[in-house]
């Protein structure tokens, strides 16, 4: 997949105008705008007959006043509406923020050393920040102490959490909806990061959920059959079993099985396909003129779970429950488009929790990433691959020689060790005091690595262990469309 391009580094095409713009979201608008103008251009270079032009000006005029009117700003080429004009879901085509992250279903890379800059994301997606606020609105309504991925800034931004909130306490439920895209049969520990809090949000509610197997998405990606996809997705879900979910309170379906099979599902998956164009998603993903057109369809299948009359043998074909959806930063592409097409066909928009990516083992200029095998700790690794990895492959913050280390420290900022501890380590003053001996020079690298290998290696293969223990009948149940325990 190539990197994403804002819109208006893209369009090629100009879309076919009507002057019927009343029924146009802010991005639509903008982005007919952008056409148009191209249009007037293209014209007038091409000493265009004069009326012609001249009509083509007048549609474009109208445009700039209809803009102004739905949005409250004046069009301005290359800065796409804002929050409050799309009501919080900026694109990635607001880029221009940082030129250095890039953050997409596809690819994340920044030349930090750190990591991506999350705050600056927040800004640039129109998300919000997990702020100490909501972690102690969190705890107060969940009547627990926050999960140490809220703690610490793990799971950093959100949309509508609030909201979510405040309907619980007026004993309005929720339901979760969360996903893999099974590319392959061994899952790594980056992929329990949204799982592990799911199960944490699923307990401390006592919700349903929903997760998605996009074996469709893997086969339209990937060079891989459909029959690979969907064995992949029943491996991943014995993985993501293992996680500990309860199978009353849990669906996991592949959505080459589920899609043929609910009416209701694919309806919303053609309505929300009405109602986004083709220039909206090739703004949003990056999609050009060669893709083919399964992907270009395919974010209408991502969101129609966040829909709750999708799951009729959950809800009782109710469409007005809200949906939480967790997942790592990469996927909000999918969940702003979703939140658009929302009120146009009816339905509320989904909230969502955000987690920052467990890093490749390279560095955290990158996240742990399936395809780089170098990259990433498989939950299928063994304790002996997972020493070798961590020792040969983590990046790390020391110095380079004992002496210097002892005498000047260490980087806990850029050292993964450190990193995937923050991830898996419970104990907050262990953590601490961690890194503050890595940061005085006290603990050396290869000390640090030990300590997380010891906490790694038990950790899967506690994991292989419950992995097991799942049987062929136990995934047939959590893949079987059924009602669930659901008290609204
Ligand atoms: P996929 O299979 O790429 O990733 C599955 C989930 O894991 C998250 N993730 C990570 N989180 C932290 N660190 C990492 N290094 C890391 N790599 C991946 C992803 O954000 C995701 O939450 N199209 C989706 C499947 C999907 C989905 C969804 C995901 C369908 N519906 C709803 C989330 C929510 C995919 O290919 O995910």
């Amino acid at each position: 997949m190539k990197p994403f391009l804002p819109v208006w580094k893209q369009r090629h095409n100009c879309v076919k105008m009507t002057d019927r713009t009343e029924a146009m979201s802010p991005l639509e608008l903008y982005e007919s705008l952008m056409a148009q103008g191209d249009k007037v251009r293209a014209l007038k270079t091409a000493k265009a007959d004069k009326t012609e032009i001249d009509a083509a000006v007048q549609l474009l005029l109208k445009l700039k006043v209809d803009y102004k009117q739905v949005t409250g700003q004046d069009y301005k080429a290359g800065s796409p509406p804002s929050e409050s004009s799309v009501v919080h879901d900026n694109g990635p085509a607001a880029d221009g923020a940082d030129d250095e992250d890039t953050v997409d279903p596809w690819n994340v890379s920044t030349t930090n050393a750190k990591g991506v800059d999350y705050d600056k994301l927040i800004v640039r997606f129109g998300s919000s920040k997990i702020d100490k606020e909501l972690v102690d609105r969190i705890e107060k309504v969940a009547g627990q102490k926050p999960h140490r991925f809220l703690r610490r800034g793990i799971f950093f931004s959100h949309r509508d959490m609030h909201q979510v909130l405040d309907a619980y306490e007026k004993n309005k439920s929720f339901y979760l909806y969360t996903g893999r895209g099974p590319s392959s049969e061994a899952m790594h520990v980056g992929h329990l990061i949204p799982f592990i809090f799911t199960k944490w949000l699923q307990d401390v509610f006592d919700i349903p959920l929903v997760i998605q197997m996009t074996d469709d998405e893997k086969y339209l990606w990937k060079d891989l059959t459909l029959e690979d996809c969907h064995r992949f997705a029943v491996e991943n879900a014995k993985d993501i079993i293992a996680c500990g979910f309860d199978v009353n309170k849990t669906f996991i379906f592949s959505d080459l099985d589920y899609m043929g099979s609910s009416r209701e599902f694919y309806t919303n998956v053609v309505k929300i396909q009405k109602h986004v164009t083709f220039n909206q998603v090739k703004g949003i993903f990056g999609f050009t003129d060669s893709d083919c057109i399964g992907k270009i369809s395919f974010p209408a299948i991502q969101a129609a779970p966040s829909f709750s009359n999708s799951f009729p043998q959950i809800f009782g074909g109710r469409k007005d429950i809200p949906c939480l959806i967790p997942c790592a930063i990469d996927q909000d592409p999918y969940f702003r488009m979703t939140r658009d097409v929302a009120p146009r066909i009816g339905y509320p928009k989904p909230a969502l929790l955000h987690s920052t990516f467990f890093p490749a083992l390279q560095g955290a200029q990158t996240k742990m990433s399936a395809s780089d095998p170098n990259s990433s700790i498989f939950l299928t690794d063994t304790p002996k691959q997972i020493k070798n990895k961590v020792n040969k492959h983590a990046f790390s913050g020391g110095k380079d020689t004992v002496d210097e280390h002892r005498k000047y420290g260490g980087n806990p900022d850029v050292d993964v060790s450190f990193m995937y501890l923050t991830f898996f380590l419970e104990d907050d003053e262990q953590l601490e005091k961690i890194r503050q001996d890595y940061t005085s020079g006290a603990l050396l690298t290869g000390e640090l690595k030990k300590l997380l290998i010891e906490t790694l290696q038990p950790m899967i293969a506690e994991h292989q262990e419950r992995r097991k223990q799942v049987t062929d009948e136990m995934v047939k149940q959590f893949m079987t469309p059924r009602p669930l325990n659901f008290n609204c």
